[in-house]
């Protein structure tokens, strides 16, 4: 398949035709990658198996699990739900357009596979001109997870999605580099307190100024307690090369570079400003700021795609705080990680 890319030099949100084009895509059941404020989503028409069937297929992603249904207007929530109570008004008022998702009981309305036969389904109304400009020019909602293949780091510029997908859908709308950099919130209202199924750029603590309570799921944690979310099961966002996440201070983290580099590794570093700075080492990815994990969290997926396998045999990673939106950057981390160090 000839995967059409849209640049930014041809696209803006008056170019209509570019826009137009990958609606009528959409509307033929096709699949079309496109910029949303946290990633870059792979959408399809979320009313449609066929057309939902391709997203599986061009991921790689396991059928048992649910994909998040982008929407244009609050409108088409309710022609996918029901029951949908008081505080799902509230979120979406405060919250939308934003990254926050919120499971609600589904009426039937969406393609089977896009709920993996949950009777929940996942809503959001994403924040980027073009993601709000596609649906509304598609007339559908559209099902769409990360655009990247099933197990890497998710897409936060077109070209991410390039390396992964080109070749296995229609198109790519390139909105340039996305803002929040880790996906939304999941945020399950289907129990009388709502549940973080998944950490992401709404924190708890924005959440708790609309609610009186609301609490991480347990299997967050790890522990044997099985997640709700069913993404949450798989191998994510991994690296080429094994991750190896260290917690301790900035001299643990030196000892254990220099004890790697003493054997003969080849090691690449993901570290914070305040890290990097003190390394006298060339192969440093720096991240931000960790007195500002949303800039952690912003470049943190293209950092962990940036190491090749033919460059480096470990990364050490260093980790961060988890309150705020540290908590959607530590849950992404200790998914990519295959081991961790501690300090005693
Ligand atoms: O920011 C985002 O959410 C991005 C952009 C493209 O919108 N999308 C995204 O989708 O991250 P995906 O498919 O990579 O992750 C969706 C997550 C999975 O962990 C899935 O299991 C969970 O949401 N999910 C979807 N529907 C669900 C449901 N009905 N019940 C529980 N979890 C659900
Ligand atoms: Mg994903």
């Amino acid at each position: 398949m000839n995967t059409k890319l849209w640049n930014p030099s041809t696209l803006t949100i008056e170019n209509e035709p570019s826009i137009e084009e990958a609606a009528k895509l959409l509307r033929d059941r096709q699949v079309v990658a496109f910029p949303t404020e946290t990633v870059y989503g792979l959408g399809a028409d979320a009313t449609n198996e066929e057309a939902v069937q391709r997203i599986f297929e061009a991921k790689g992603r396991p059928a048992d699990n649910p994909l998040i249904v982008h929407v244009a207007d609050v409108g088409q929530v309710e022609e996918l739900t029901e029951d949908i109570p008081p505080v799902a008004y509230q979120l979406m008022e405060t919250f939308w357009p934003g990254p926050l998702t919120l499971i609600l009981k589904s009426n039937g309305q969406a393609a089977k596979n896009v709920t993996a036969g949950l009777s929940t389904v996942g809503i959001r109304m994403p924040d980027h001109p073009l993601a709000l400009a596609l649906l509304k020019q598609s007339g559908v909602p559209l099902a769409a997870p990360s655009a990247n293949r099933s197990g890497r780091p998710s897409p936060t510029e077109a070209s991410h999605v390039y390396q992964d997908l080109n070749g296995r859908i229609a198109g790519i709308l390139d909105g340039g580099p996305t803002g929040v950099g880790v996906e939304s919130t999941v945020l399950d209202l289907s129990s009388s307190v709502p549940v973080i199924l998944r950490p992401g750029g709404i924190t708890k603590e924005d959440i708790e100024k609309v609610v009186p309570e609301v609490v991480f799921d347990p299997a967050l944690k790890g522990g044997k307690d099985k997640p709700k979310s069913p993404g949450m099961k798989y191998t994510h966002y991994a690296p080429e090369s094994p991750l190896w996440l260290v917690y301790g201070d900035d001299e643990y983290f030196k000892q254990q570079l220099d004890q790697l580099i003493e054997k003969g590794e080849r090691v690449g570093v993901i570290a914070s400003k305040e890290l990097a700075g003190q390394l006298q080492f060339d192969r440093v990815i720096e991240c931000g700021s960790r007195e500002r994990l949303e800039e952690i969290a912003v470049k943190l997926y293209s950092a962990l795609r940036e190491f090749k396998k033919s460059d480096v045999d470990v990364i050490l990673c260093e980790s961060f705080h988890s309150h705020g939106v540290g908590a959607a950057v530590m849950n992404r981390l200790e998914k990519a990680a295959v081991r961790t160090l501690k300090q005693q």
